[in-house]
């Protein structure tokens, strides 16, 4: 009685504090003046002339032309910027990873994602080599890369979300969330809509699998695997060896100059036989014994240890863009890092939830424009070119792909390189197992 009365004075303790506790902000970039002065450009690539100048800007559509972020604004260059902020474990805590990026470019290929770094850091030498504990966001190539990223670093090895969760391709701002809780949990969440949740342990390959199929397991000798057999009932109709294959064609008539001395004599060419249905089989049924696919029983793996702080980033301190851009155009905005996702969905909703239809007016402006401005240019392209029709058409439908040619240069970005083969022990099982 007195323990039970105990807990709940406790548990209501607990749960006083939970309510009164604040939001941790660790992090909050507005882009608002002043912000060159917590963000470090990177010399990267600079000696090549290859890195990339970042224009402070709402963009050329906009809910709010005084909202600012920062936007690529070279092509074919190598991005690399970074802030540093007070040192933040997530440990028994939330982490929440949110910002906001928009593709005016109408991007064909290149990455739109933002990287956390823990520990020291040379800000000014940040690149595609340096490392990072979690990479998110959008990353847009061709017709086959529409993902959004969601790369965990864990003992040195980047290893990528196995599920493909779709990203926004269109060139509006939108607002991407990857929250990581204590209980190992996560979830993204595109424009405050959660796109995935699940576990660390089951979506990314962080620790050996908990479970593998018993290797000592074999297949009992009587196990009876065959889903169907042979119908014993079935019999061989009489004389069904007797029906030829192929039979002559009555059709056929000897030609008017066969010389049977020569030629020996005439027979009638043969053709298939439509009466012929091959060698005789039995019909197939249900096995009525049959036991199903064997499978061998699941085992722990002695592999496995636990890792009770799999979640945990102990020394989270920068946040950074590092992109290669073959199209430039993308806008980064509304940055933050914290510990409440209630927090996290209120910022985005005062942000890009009060601008988005002011943009999006302002986005169908611009293409009504630049349309009409086509179509002015239009009569006098068809004078010129008349017999240039079909041509004209091609480019019209190609437009939107001119990039194309570029697509190899993609992901030539170094953070990927350190990815862990994505191939789960056990699909590897699987596949010894059809073997
Ligand atoms: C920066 O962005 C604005 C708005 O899109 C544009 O008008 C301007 O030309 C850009 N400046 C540079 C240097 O790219």
């Amino acid at each position: 009685m007195a323990k039970g009365s105990s807990r709940t004075a406790v548990s209501f303790l607990v749960f006083s504090l939970v309510t009164i506790a604040s939001a941790k902000v660790v992090f909050e970039e507005r882009f608002d003046d002043g912000w060159e002065s917590r963000w470090v450009k990177s010399d990267w690539k600079k000696d090549e002339k290859m890195a990339g100048e970042w224009n402070y800007t709402s963009g050329k559509w906009n809910g709010d032309p005084n909202d600012k972020g920062i936007q690529t604004s070279e092509d074919y260059r190598f991005y690399a910027i970074s802030a540093e902020f007070p040192e933040f474990s997530n440990k028994d805590k939330t982490l929440v990873f949110q910002f906001s990026v928009k593709h005016e470019q109408k991007l064909d290929c290149g990455g739109g994602y933002m990287k956390l770094l823990s520990g020291e850091v040379d800000q000014k030498k940040f690149g595609g080599d340096t490392p990072y504990s979690i990479m998110f966001g959008p990353d847009i190539c061709g017709y086959s890369t529409k993902k959004v990223h969601a790369i965990l670093n864990y003992n040195g090895i980047n290893n990528l979300l196995k599920n493909d969760v779709p990203c926004e391709t269109d060139q509006l701002t939108h607002v991407y969330t990857f929250i990581l809780h204590p209980d190992a949990t996560y979830s993204i969440l595109i424009d405050n809509v959660e796109k995935k949740s699940g576990s660390l342990y089951s979506d990314w390959d962080l620790l050996p699998p908990k479970k593998i199929k018993d290797p000592e397991a074999k297949k009992p000798e009587d196990w009876d695997d065959k889903e169907y057999i042979s119908d014993p009932e079935d019999k061989k109709p009489e004389g069904y060896d007797d029906i030829p294959k192929e039979i002559p064609d009555t059709d056929a008539t000897k030609p008017e100059d066969w010389d049977e001395e020569e030629d020996g004599e005439w027979t009638a060419p043969t053709i298939p036989n439509p009466e012929y249905k091959g060698p005789w089989k039995p019909k197939k049924i249900k096995n009525p014994t049959y036991q199903g696919k064997w499978k061998a029983p699941m085992i722990d793996n002695p592999d496995f240890k636990d890792d009770p702080d799999l979640y945990v980033y102990p020394n989270l301190k920068y946040v950074g863009v590092e992109l290669w851009q073959v199209k430039s155009g993308t806008l980064f905005d509304n940055v933050l890092i914290c510990d409440d996702v209630e927090y996290a969905k209120k910022l985005a909703e005062e942000t890009w939830g009060r601008s988005k239809d002011g943009e999006k007016a302002a986005f169908d402006e611009a293409e009504k424009k630049k349309e009409e401005e086509e179509a002015k240019k239009d009569p006098v392209d068809s004078d010129a070119e008349d017999e240039d029709t079909d041509d004209d058409a091609d480019d019209a439908e190609g437009d939107s792909s001119d990039a194309d040619v570029d697509l190899d240069d993609t992901n030539e970005d170094g953070s990927h390189a350190k990815i862990k083969e994505v191939g789960t022990s056990e699909t590897k099982e699987d596949v010894k197992d059809e073997l």
